[in-house]
Order: structure tokens, then C-alpha cells, then sequence
């Protein structure tokens, strides 16, 4: 067991160069840990490695990973390195088991070759695929309905079935829908996501002159599609709190990462126009194929059993911290990726 608190750990994250990956190294790196982070930069950002964590650029899959495990004395991983969007791996579903499910048993095998006993896993609200509307325990079925959420899905049970067999634990987090930016403008959102409060917050700086709602005529109260929207930030400080469950000796478990309620399309988007520097236009469209109406989570489990205690569940401070990234990637203040 690591004592957490007065000791340092130190805690490898791959993937660290992407969003929700470099969000986290910041997050260890505030509370005083050790960061090393491996990311092959196929997707993720140099300019998104925070100074203060050691990099090596390298697949998580390439088994001299496991050497490094070692003898950099890791004391748990968060497993983030993956493809995230869900109509390119119905376009491309070879690809997506290749990085979500090859990659992540190849890494979780040089993290047991290694010796690790603690791994933190980034899953998704997609393993459920469309609750109808219910808040989503993580009893709930699992039904993805596309290539992205069965990956996810899949590397969920190797990790499991690997650890049921050997001293490592667990934490599974599935994450909603993940929006915002670091408030200290450290990290942002990719470049080309296509996210709702990614698009909003676009339009409310003037990237973009208008945005489309797609489908108003869904059985919600306003027709519009409702999520769960958490802060990335909060949801990095949830992988603090998984790896601090684990290294305290805490058992395996899954997790979902989201607030408790949702906001509607139109709500993100009237609440976008509210803060906007400058009026934008807002369409309405047909449906997006393949949107479930209702995605929200039920999060007691990562509040009651891992600790975690959000600190930003507000709808405007997730688009006034996208749009303070967007403002400064308009400056060419940080890189475009
Ligand atoms: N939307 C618009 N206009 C836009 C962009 C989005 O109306 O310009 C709508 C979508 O149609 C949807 C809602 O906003 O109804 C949210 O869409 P996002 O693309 O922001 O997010 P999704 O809910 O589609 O996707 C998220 C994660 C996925 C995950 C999925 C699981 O981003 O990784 O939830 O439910 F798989």
C-alpha cells in the first residue's frame, strides 16, 4: 500500500497528450504526484505534455514498456491512449479494435508483466447504448451500439478477466459527456471535435457564424436531446480519486463519471448565446442518426466509494472555459491540435 498522502506515487498515464489525458497529468502533477506520460502522438499533442511530467513517446502496446513500468517504480497507470469517436470506428471498426482493444491487452500485459497492482481505465457512457432515458447505474445493461462502445466494452472484460487472475485491481470510469477546458487554460478540447459544447463554444467567439440543432423533435421537454455534460476537469480529478482508491488498498469496481442530470441541446445553446461576444445564428436540422434521446448518469458510486467530489457542475463554466480556449487558440497562444 502507498501512502498517498505524505508519500509522492507516481502514476503513468498514456495517452497523456490528449484532451482528457493531459487534463488528468495536470490534475496528478497539482496533488503533488509523479507524472510519466507514454503517448505515441498518433492523435495527442507534444504541446499538451505538462512540464513538469517526464515523457516518452512510444506505443503503450511496445513491450519495452513494461521495463519502464519497473524501473520507474510506477505505482498505477491510467489507461487513456484510444480513438474516441464514434462514426469513424463505424467507418473504420479494424482500426478501433486495433487501438481500443489489441493496444489496451497489449498494455495491460506489460503493466502485469511489470508487477502493477493498480490500473485506472477510461470507458464511456457508450458501453450502455440507450438507457430510454433513466438515469444509468452501472448494474445497467451494456448495449453499445457502435464499433467505439464495443471496443470500449471488450477491453472493460480483458481487464477484469485479467485481474480476477492476478494481484492487480481496477478501476473502470465511464465518462459522459466529457466538456470544457482546464480553467488555468493549460488544456483544451481537440481541434476537430465535433462535440456540442465544443461547436457552441465555437460559435460564441466567432469561429463559427451559426450551429445546428440536430432533431427537435424528440420526446423531451423542449425536443431536444439531453446529456449529462461533466467538466473535464472534475472528471480528471475522478482518476485521482480511482488511483487513490486503489493504491489505499481499495477493490476493483466500476464507476460512471457524469453529475446526476442533464442539460438539453437548446439549453447548451441558449446558455452559449447568453455568454456569446457576439450574436450567432442557430438552425434547426433533422435528427443525427443514431443519437439516443436521454444520457444520464447515476454517479453515487464515485462519490460514495472512490470520494469524488465535483467542484464544477455548471453549464456555464464549461463553456466559458471552452471559450477562453478557443479565444486563445484564435491568439495562436497554444497549439491548434
Ligand atoms: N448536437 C447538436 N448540434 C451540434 C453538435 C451536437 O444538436 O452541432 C447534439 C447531438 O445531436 C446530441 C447532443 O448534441 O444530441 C450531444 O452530442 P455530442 O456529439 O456532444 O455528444 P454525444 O452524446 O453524441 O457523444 C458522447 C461522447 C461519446 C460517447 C457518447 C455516449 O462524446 O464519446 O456520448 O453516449 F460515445
Amino acid at each position: 500500500m502507498v501512502d498517498v498522502v505524505s508519500g509522492s506515487p507516481t502514476v503513468l498515464i498514456t495517452g497523456g497528450a490528449g484532451y482528457i489525458g493531459s487534463h488528468a497529468a495536470h490534475a496528478f502533477i497539482d496533488k503533488g504526484w509523479s507524472v510519466v506520460i507514454v503517448d505515441d502522438l498518433s492523435t495527442g499533442s507534444r504541446s499538451r505534455v505538462p512540464e513538469a511530467a517526464a515523457f516518452i513517446e512510444m506505443d503503450c502496446a511496445d513491450p519495452q514498456l513494461s521495463a519502464i513500468i519497473r524501473d520507474r517504480a510506477i505505482d498505477a497507470a491510467v489507461h487513456f491512449a484510444a480513438r474516441i469517436k464514434v462514426d469513424e470506428s463505424v467507418a473504420d471498426p479494424l482500426g478501433y479494435y486495433k487501438a481500443n482493444v489489441c493496444t489496451a491487452r497489449a498494455f495491460f500485459e506489460n503493466a502485469h508483466l511489470a508487477g502493477l497492482g493498480a490500473i485506472v481505465f477510461s470507458s464511456t457512457a457508450a458501453v450502455y447504448g440507450d438507457a430510454g432515458g433513466a438515469a444509468v447505474s452501472e448494474e445497467s445493461a451494456t448495449r453499445p451500439e457502435s464499433p467505439y462502445g464495443r471496443s470500449k466494452l471488450a477491453a472493460e472484460w480483458i481487464l477484469a478477466d485479467l485481474c480476477a487472475v492476478s494481484p492487480m485491481r481496477h478501476v473502470i470510469l465511464r465518462y459522459f459527456n466529457v466538456a470544457g477546458a482546464d480553467p488555468e487554460g493549460r488544456s483544451g478540447p481537440a481541434a476537430g471535435s465535433q462535440h456540442l459544447l465544443k461547436i457552441a463554444a465555437e460559435a460564441a467567439v466567432g469561429i463559427r457564424p451559426a450551429m445546428q440543432i440536430h432533431g427537435t423533435d424528440y420526446p423531451t421537454a423542449d425536443g431536444t436531446c439531453v446529456r449529462d455534460y461533466v467538466h473535464v476537469t472534475d472528471l480528471a480529478e475522478a482518476h485521482v480519486s480511482a488511483v487513490t482508491h486503489l493504491l489505499g488498498g481499495g477493490g476493483s469496481l466500476v464507476a460512471n463519471v457524469g453529475y446526476g442530470h442533464g442539460a438539453s441541446v437548446r439549453a447548451v445553446i441558449a446558455e452559449a448565446l447568453r455568454l456569446a461576444d457576439r450574436p450567432f445564428a442557430v438552425t434547426e436540422g433533422p435528427r443525427r442518426a443514431g443519437d439516443p434521446v436521454s444520457v444520464v448518469a447515476n454517479p453515487a458510486r464515485a462519490m460514495d466509494v472512490l470520494g469524488w467530489r465535483p467542484r464544477h457542475d455548471n453549464l456555464q463554466a464549461m463553456l466559458q472555459s471552452g471559450m477562453a480556449w478557443e479565444r486563445q487558440r484564435m491568439a495562436g497562444e497554444v497549439s491548434s491540435a
